[in-house]
């Protein structure tokens, strides 16, 4: 049950008071934050938070990455400016971190004055220390747009199977894979065009060079995860063999970022700029502190840092970022520690299955984040292996760990105690031998923690808890309380569940940090801390009336989270035709979700309406469809310079010629649907009778005049 006492000098047992830096990935600022991104988050902040109860000074610090062609494509699309859109964004990244108890001592942006200023010194310096280095290099440009166009910007046919509007490194339909430059009749997704080749100057970080590569081989010596280490090792090759490339540091306009200094037109990449933001958050915090941000970053600083990342961003955080410090006249980080993806159900998530579980549609749909933040600890083990969210295993977990064995200590003794003793526990029980073995665990506990190892530390407490509820089970204060002669019996045991209980919740403080305070509030104690451990709870200080700390999670509030994120119950039974009971689930889950049976809901929240992307179109062409005495074929122009091909079941009611020249509202952001003619790329709004059959017609909606294509209908 419990670890050798060694265990703790492996983990690194605390030694006088540390100055740590902690940041996780900055999430990029055009969309949403869901529960893959929460995986590091909770990751990074149960780390926090046990360092933090240690006493040591940590900060922990993020911020949105914000720049690069995504968020100016999407602001536009929005008619907005990047600037608002990020601010947006912001609000909402910031409102969900705090929903799940992220603990940022500073959350910023990587458009701030810091972040230039320091990104600006970090590539002049690499410059004057001859590590830059400008090339021509030729890539695809969109002629229309006049914009370079990164490889998701552009698609075409599977040069395989054919298959229409693939990326241009894999097809999702056939899964091979290729370069961009072999897709057939490729296409801007900006403006529709296709892309020509344009040469234009880059700047180039060189890697390459002998001291980059020497300075890597050595630095990699320090990581914490073997698997990085060998990731690290692959990368860099055998002494001699050179494999390092140099990195393209550079975009050009039109591009949302910082330009370069000197480089009239040229902005630096989205990544140089990202890491930086770590310490221009950090930086921020300092100065409204007053901490001095440079013995932090200098070299040599006796300060720690740690990032904690995905392994998909290995390569930048074990590659360029320590180079870009290193050569930059900065310390270089302390240790990267990477994780591996979250699936759910043991498959990717998916917008269909409604797998693809946004942070708010958790809170909004009632569950608990503390919950998550347990069943994820659970599963944490400090490598980069996958991890699954099993929505069977979460329930059962939570209800019988959280609630089953620990909630469950605190309520069979606290009535006891309130009723019979006043509310104060018994001083002289508290050398009791169960509550000494949680004594001697508690340190060993907060080892696993800071080893990353929160599966083994949530597994010593609850084998510790099984212990505790056997003492209880064994003890039957029930029966005792039904004698008055055992009332000394009786305190002893309500006193050493009771005390126990705290031990526990000190073990589980990092994970569950809002129940942690209840607990603290209902024992009127001090916030815990490790070294409380041994601090007991005294007659002197009675407890309050127990109130119920944790509800049990109910199945429906997990299908009604599912059906939350169900992109469109419709597409997905057009996709993959369900079998009656699965349509039985969806529909009881819609139900629950506060929806009518017919999926519609009675009232939805402005956020809800602001997913629906409405925009004036104006029909450029339109033509009867071969075969179809439903359809008619539109061709539409929503102001993205390049037009739209929608099938709509109107022809009843209209003549092509009659809608030629036209404009309408349509759904924009409608997941494109493969029909038997092609495939329709949106909807139009048309209004129809509830009876259709006692009140024919449809009439499509028409804008007042002055509306433009593309315009936004809110
Ligand atoms: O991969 C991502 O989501 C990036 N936005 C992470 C950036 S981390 C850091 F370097 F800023
Ligand atoms: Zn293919």
């Amino acid at each position: 049950m419990s670890a050798p006492a060694t265990d703790l000098r492996a983990a690194g047992a605390p030694q006088g008071r540390r100055q740590i830096l902690v940041t996780s990935a900055l999430p990029y600022a055009n969309g949403q934050i869901h529960i893959g991104h929460l995986v590091e988050y909770i990751q990074t902040d149960i780390w926090v938070r046990a360092l933090r109860m240690h006493g040591h000074e940590v900060y922990y610090v993020g911020a949105d990455d914000t720049h690069g062609t995504p968020v100016m494509l999407r602001a536009e699309k929005e008619g907005i400016t990047p600037q608002q859109l990020i601010a947006r964004v912001w609000q909402e990244h910031k409102r969900d971190f705090d929903s799940f108890g992220i603990s940022f001592d500073n959350y910023y942006s990587t458009d701030s004055a810091e972040n230039r200023e320091l990104s600006e010194s970090v590539y002049t310096a690499l410059r004057d220390a001859g590590l830059i280095e400008t090339r021509d290099i030729e890539q695809a440009y969109d002629p229309v747009r006049n914009m370079f166009l990164p490889d998701r910007f552009i698609k075409g046919e599977c040069p395989k199977c054919g298959a229409k509007d693939q990326y241009g490194d894999s097809c999702e339909v056939c899964g091979s894979t290729y370069q961009p430059t072999d897709l057939v009749n490729p296409y801007s997704v900006v403006s529709g065009a296709t892309p020509v080749r344009k040469t234009s100057t880059h700047y180039f970080f060189r890697l390459s060079d002998p001291r980059c590569e020497n300075f890597l081989r050595a630095w990699v010596s320090g990581l914490a995860q073997p698997e990085a280490t060998n990731k690290m090792r692959e990368w860099l090759g055998e002494p001699g063999e050179a494999k390092l490339a140099d990195w393209d540091i550079s975009r050009d306009a039109p591009y949302f970022g910082f330009e370069i200094p000197g480089a009239p037109g040229k902005y630096f990449y989205v990544w140089l700029d990202a890491p930086v933001g770590y310490y221009a958050s950090f930086k921020n915090l300092c100065d409204r502190l007053g901490l001095d941000f440079y013995a932090w970053v200098k070299p040599g600083s006796k300060t720690e840092q740690y990032h904690f990342i995905g392994k998909d961003i290995l390569y930048f955080h074990t590659l360029f970022w320590p180079a870009m410090l290193e050569f930059s006249g900065h310390r270089t980080p302390t240790n990267v520690f990477a994780h591996g993806f979250l699936t759910v159900d043991g498959a990717k998530m998916s917008k269909s299955r409604g797998t693809f579980i946004t942070a708010q549609s958790y809170v909004d749909t009632g569950l608990n984040p503390e919950w998550l933040r347990y069943y994820f600890a659970a599963k944490l083990n400090g490598t980069m292996e996958d991890l699954d969210l099993n929505l069977e295993d979460f329930q059962a977990r939570v209800n019988s760990d959280l609630v089953g064995k620990y909630i469950n200590i605190a309520s069979r003794a606290a009535g006891f105690l309130s009723k019979r003793f006043d509310g104060r526990v018994q001083d002289s029980a508290m050398q009791h031998p169960l509550l000494v073995a949680l004594r001697v665990a508690i340190p060993q506990i907060a080892a696993h923690y800071e080893a990353r190892d929160y599966g083994r530390a949530l597994r010593q407490t609850m084998e510790l808890a099984d212990a505790v509820n056997g003492y209880v089970d064994t003890a039957k204060p029930w029966d005792q309380a039904k004698d008055p002669a055992n009332a000394v019996a009786l305190h002893e045991t309500c006193t050493v569940s009771i005390e126990a209980f705290r031990l526990l919740s000190l073990a589980l403080k990092p994970v569950l940090p809002t129940l942690a305070a209840a607990v603290e509030a209902f024992l009127s104690i001090e916030p815990l801390q490790w070294s409380h451990a041994d601090t007991p709870l005294s007659s002197q200080q009675p407890i309050t009336a127990y109130k119920h700390l944790m509800t049990r999670v109910d199945p429906k509030q997990i299908d009604a989270l599912l059906a939350a994120n169900r992109e469109s119950l419709q597409a997905t039974e057009a996709a993959a035709p369900a079998d009656a009971a699965s349509k039985a689930k969806a529909k009881a889950a819609a139900k629950d979700a506060g929806k009518n049976d017919d999926g519609a809901s009675d009232t939805i929240s402005i956020d809800d309406f602001a997913k629906i992307d409405l925009r004036i179109a104006l029909i450029v062409d339109c033509n009867v469809v071969e075969g179809s005495d439903k359809l008619l074929q539109l061709t539409l122009d929503v102001g993205e310079g390049r037009t739209r091909n929608v099938f709509s079941g109107i022809r009843s009611a209209y003549r092509p010629e009659d809608l030629k020249g036209k404009f309408t509202v349509m759904v924009a952001n409608l997941a494109p649907r493969k029909m038997k003619f092609g495939v329709s790329e949106g909807m139009v709004l048309a209004a129809s009778a509830a009876d259709e059959k006692a009140e024919p017609g449809l009439y499509i909606l028409e804008p007042h005049s002055g509306a433009k294509p593309g315009m936004r209908v809110r």
